[in-house]
């Protein structure tokens, strides 16, 4: 288990065992490749991050991490990958979220990408993230290099 502070010093516990926190978490996010790019979409308001959001009632959290992908990124999913989950204990309220990795199978333009500007590809994620005011908050704590650590061991 990792423990730490996020980028509002608010403290997260990131573990990479099956659904340490929940069964059903409520949010979901995912890391996604598309061929040798990292996919993710820029949020109106919180900026570059990669996709994800809230479950939705009626739906697995797997089912809302590809719906999510689509809305946001206009991308599919070919293969998707429970990385592990992480829990952020807020001033207000607690999320926990699940984790993936999702392999990319195609990119397709969409009408809306609802509260994002839509798809973003990278070749690299930037070393110096967590002072790029241009990137969201949800890329500026430990979660995204550890999960991108056990991403890169395992599958790209
Ligand atoms: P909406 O209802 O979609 O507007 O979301 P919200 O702003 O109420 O936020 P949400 O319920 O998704 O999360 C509540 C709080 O948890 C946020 O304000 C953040 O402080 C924190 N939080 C949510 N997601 C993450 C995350 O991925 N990483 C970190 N570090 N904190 C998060």
């Amino acid at each position: 288990m990792n423990v730490f502070k996020d980028y509002y010093n608010n403290t997260v516990q990131l573990s990479f065992l099956d659904h340490p926190f929940s069964k059903n978490p409520k949010h979901v996010w995912v890391i996604c490749k598309y061929k040798d790019k990292w996919l993710l979409t820029d949020h109106k308001e919180r900026g570059i991050e990669f996709p994800g959001g809230k479950v939705e009632s009626g739906e697995t959290a797997d089912q809302a991490a590809v719906r999510e992908v689509m809305e946001e990124t206009g991308a599919t999913v070919k293969k998707l990958h429970y990385i592990g989950q992480y829990k952020v204990d807020g001033r207000y309220e607690t999320v926990i979220k699940n984790v993936y990795f999702a392999e990319i199978k195609e990119l397709i333009p969409q009408p809306t990408y609802y509260e994002t500007k839509g798809p973003v590809l990278l070749k690299k994620i930037p070393a110096n993230i967590k002072r790029k005011t241009n990137f969201s908050f949800i890329m500026k704590d430990a979660v995204l290099e550890s999960c991108l650590l056990r991403i890169k061991k395992s599958y790209v």
